[in-house]
């Protein structure tokens, strides 16, 4: 006799999703299935290691580009340290003292991405600072989701505005289509120009 099926864990769903992502399955209703798997929350301190290990495997390509375009004997030098300044950028950004918060993206418990957020209560603007989804959990809306959240937090701290900083190169392409996606328009460009001395 067939045994009764059991409830679909999230984990399995989401398998089950990702076979079905060739057919012919709406993509707008596959995304919400898997949204509807997302939980945000504060950020904990034991959070920390997981955050580490995603930030550094998602901002791999990021680096590997900055490399690329600036060429070896600019980039020995001037990026020397740029994985490890930005590994200790998250630490004070998740510092309990900060007056940053950061939020984590979970999926049935395991950590998919996080977003963190500064408040200039002098200009009402809020900042999307730091964040990053998992490359295993990356395009299936995760990063849409974190941006949402962070918004309204930011509206009920009473902000009237949001800003965030994104770089002009290729491999920011999917952040900067992610922050159009969350309802950033208008844009100042910037470039960093270097030279070896
Ligand atoms: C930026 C980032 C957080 C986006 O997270 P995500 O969960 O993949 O984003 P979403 O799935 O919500 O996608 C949002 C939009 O970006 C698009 N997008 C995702 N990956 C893309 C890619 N590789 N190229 C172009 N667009 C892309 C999605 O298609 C979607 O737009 P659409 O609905 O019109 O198709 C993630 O790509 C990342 O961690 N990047 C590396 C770190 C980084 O750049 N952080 C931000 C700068 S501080």
């Amino acid at each position: 006799m067939a045994q009764p099926s059991r409830p679909l864990k999230a984990r399995d769903c989401l398998r089950k999703l990702a076979a079905a992502r060739n057919t012919n399955i709406d993509s707008d209703v596959y995304r919400e299935m898997q949204n509807a798997q997302v939980e945000i929350k504060s950020f904990e301190a034991s959070d920390l290691d997981d955050l580490q290990s995603l930030r550094a495997l998602a901002f791999e390509p990021v680096f590997r580009s900055f490399r690329e375009t600036l060429g070896v004997e600019i980039a020995d030098i001037v990026l020397a340290s740029a994985e490890e300044e930005q590994a200790e950028l998250l630490e004070k950004l998740c510092d309990p003292d900060s007056p940053d918060q950061v939020f984590v993206a979970e999926i049935e418990d395991e950590i998919v991405g996080f977003v963190s957020m500064s408040l200039d209560d002098k200009n009402k603007t809020g900042e999307i600072r730091l964040n990053a989804v998992h490359p295993d959990h990356a395009g299936r809306g995760v990063g849409t989701r974190l941006y949402e959240f962070v918004l309204q937090q930011m509206r009920e701290a009473g902000m009237e505005a949001a800003t965030v900083g994104v770089g002009g190169d290729p491999s920011h392409a999917p952040a900067r289509r992610a922050y159009q996606k969350a309802g950033f328009g208008p844009t100042i460009p910037s470039l960093w120009m270097y030279r070896s001395l």
